[in-house]
């Protein structure tokens, strides 16, 4: 029996959001590239986001560049823009066949011009579907979002659209990139690190943390399906005490 089997379908996370590390180290391991390992990291993509749809989990975000990852060498930033890009272009009939609706959250008017154009085009042809939603964090940062965040409430204060005393963790919330989306239940990261690297920093106060030696490349449905058990074997309590969220 595989650990799919096991998952408790009645208390699945409705929101998972995944770093997706290690891509670089799994490839020095075998002797070649870094991109090497980017390239392979795909395939781990193509598995978990089937394994989401698979089990009717709502949202996924996929974290796969980093603001900060702009400052890697110029050629595998380069080499992973194409990479990111040519596969969302080479993806959207299967998100179409499984009903999976493409979002994406970041500063993505740093991207080059024909990556976001492929990128909304992406967006536009799944914008019907109704089934897992995908977010794909690209060139996203946490501190960039919350200071964007920042930047549109003053300005809608100076215009009036809003008041100071209006401002609360709703309002706040639609200024997010995540407006709309439910904070992630469970956040998985792999290749061992043991940080949050400016990821959705507001959002994940309450979320699970799981953290596995796994390196991206090798992370598959079952890895997946790991991590939920584990999740469903947590207790939440959200500030209060354990008899009490056990009433
Ligand atoms: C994650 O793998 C992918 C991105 C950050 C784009 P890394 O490229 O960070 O791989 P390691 O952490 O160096 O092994
Ligand atoms: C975080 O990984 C960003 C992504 C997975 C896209 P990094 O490899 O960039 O993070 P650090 O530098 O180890 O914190
Ligand atoms: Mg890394």
């Amino acid at each position: 029996m595989g650990l799919k089997e096991i998952v408790d379908i009645n208390k699945l996370p409705k929101h998972i959001a995944i770093i997706m590390d290690g891509n670089g180290r799994w490839a020095q391991e075998k002797g070649q590239d870094r991109l090497f390992g980017h390239l392979h990291g795909v395939e781990s993509v193509r598995d978990i986001v089937e394994g989401c749809a698979e089990i009717g989990i709502n949202f996924l975000t996929l974290y796969a560049f980093s603001t900060e990852n702009w400052d890697r060498p110029e050629y595998e930033v380069i080499g992973l823009m194409e990479l990111l890009v040519d596969t969302i272009k080479k993806e959207v009939p299967t998100l179409n066949k499984n009903n999976i609706k493409l979002h994406v959250i970041g500063a993505t008017h740093m991207m080059p011009e024909s990556a976001q154009a492929e990128l909304q085009e992406a967006i536009d042809k799944t914008s019907h579907n109704t089934g897992l939603n995908l977010v794909m964090a690209l060139s996203y940062s946490s501190r960039w979002e919350i200071i964007q965040a920042t930047q549109n409430i003053a300005k809608d204060i100076k215009s009036g659209k809003l008041q100071p005393e209006e401002i609360n963790q709703n309002t706040y919330n639609q200024y997010l990139t995540t407006a709309d989306i439910p904070d992630p239940e469970l956040m998985i990261r792999t290749s061992g690190e043991h940080r949050i690297s400016n990821f959705l920093l507001y959002q994940l106060a309450y979320t699970e943390l799981y953290f596995t030696e796994t390196l991206w490349p090798d992370f598959r449905k079952e890895n997946l399906y790991e991590a939920i058990i584990n999740f469903q074997q947590r207790e939440r309590r959200f500030g209060k005490t354990s008899s009490q969220v056990k009433l």
